[in-house]
């Protein structure tokens, strides 16, 4: 039965989509295109319907139209500053959508949904070392909470009804798709990797680094950055489970080790062959010292295992998308996908990179 995408058109749900159709599944993307780039929907191959996922006459005719069994849920904000400048706009793109979209899904017979969290739930872990599902989830911006909140909403809802889901609480999503199809496209983005694949381009002058004195070990942040290949692939195993008749469930969705903002840095040089301008800068607001996940449920539940758990990996492929961005030659998706040894092919190698 065809799947509903919501923020088809954004980063992480266009690996999704693709993912979805390379599984042989039906799909119909919803998105506002507020953030989203329309050219990541290949619209030869799915529906398109741009809309609000708050709109629920509107989701429950879709619902109907193509008798959708399961919605996998991306569309939000996810800037954790932005939330705290704009906390009721978080709530309503986040918390209000998700119960709007949940209750029309619910009632129009969608029995399934695989929902986007965030490591941003655990706040500022006490104890060092990977937080599991059972660390008190305390967050410290509302774009923590309005994730928490619409986990706690479908917690509730499939108690009520004929429903069930996964909330994937997502660590550091970073990479692009190795058959460079679709990356990162939103601009200003102000993820990490994202903003050092664009200073090694050029294409920005330099970055800065926030904070220094983190007791780690050299002073700055650590987080755990998964590939959003193998992210995707963790939601395709979700969807197996619910449909499945598995139970309802929370899942961190990371590697479970930590690098730091300085590994990072290093490996984009690296991978780059090129140096970055960096500046020392104070802490950022709201920023845990150190996030990684204990990914040990989801590979226990689901039988999920990553693939692409290397991180010259993760920025080769980062790099390789943002040079296509660079050159405008970012392939449509809506070409049909390559076979899988055309496409090892098709990663441009990094020699291929131009300087500046
Ligand atoms: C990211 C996600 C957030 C998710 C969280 C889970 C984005 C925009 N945010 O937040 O949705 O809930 O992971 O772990 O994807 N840094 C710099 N300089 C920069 C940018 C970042 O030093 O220019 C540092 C940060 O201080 C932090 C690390 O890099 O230590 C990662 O930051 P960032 O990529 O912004 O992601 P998170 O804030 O961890």
């Amino acid at each position: 039965m065809p799947v509903l995408v919501t923020g088809g058109a954004g980063y992480i749900a266009s690996h999704m989509t693709l993912a979805l159709l390379d599984a042989g599944e039906e799909v119909v993307v919803l998105d506002d295109l507020s953030t989203g780039v329309r050219a990541n929907v290949p619209e030869d191959r799915v529906r398109l319907v741009v809309g609000d996922v708050g709109d629920e006459p509107l989701v429950s005719h879709i619902v109907k139209e193509h008798a959708i069994d399961a919605v996998l849920h991306f569309a939000g904000s996810v800037v954790v500053p932005d939330s705290l400048r704009d906390p009721l706009g978080y709530y309503r793109n986040n918390t209000c959508n998700t119960r709007s979209l949940a209750a029309a899904a619910i009632a129009a017979g969608v029995r399934h949904m695989v929902f986007s969290s965030t490591a941003a739930v655990y706040g500022l872990p006490t104890a060092p070392g990977p937080v599991n599902e059972s660390t008190p989830a305390a967050p410290i911006s509302p774009y923590g909470t309005s994730k928490l909140m619409s986990e706690m909403m479908l917690r509730d809802a499939a108690s009520a009804h004929d429903f069930s889901f996964i909330a994937l609480r997502y660590f550091n999503v970073a990479g692009a798709d190795p058959l460079g199809r679709t990356g990162q496209s939103t601009p200003n983005a102000t993820h990490l990797l994202k903003v050092a694949c664009e200073a090694a381009l050029g294409r920005r002058p330099g970055l800065q680094v926030f904070g220094t004195d983190y007791p780690t070990r050299d002073g700055t942040g650590v987080r755990d950055y998964i590939h959003v290949t193998d992210l995707v692939s963790a939601h395709l195993a979700a969807l197996d489970h619910l449909r499945a008749g598995g139970a309802s469930d929370i899942m961190n969705c990371g590697y479970g080790r930590g690098f730091s903002v300085l590994e990072v840095l290093d490996a984009v040089r690296r991978v780059a062959g090129r140096d970055l301008t960096v500046e020392y800068g104070p802490r950022r607001a709201g920023d845990p010292v150190e996030l990684v996940a204990d990914a040990s449920r989801i590979r226990d539940r689901l039988a999920w295992r990553s693939r692409l758990d290397d991180l010259d990996t993760i920025v080769a492929h980062a790099l390789a998308w943002e040079q296509r961005i660079a050159t405008g030659t970012r392939s449509r998706t809506r070409r049909r996908a390559p076979a899988r040894a055309e496409a090892a092919a098709a990663v441009p190698s990094l020699a291929a990179i131009p300087n500046g």
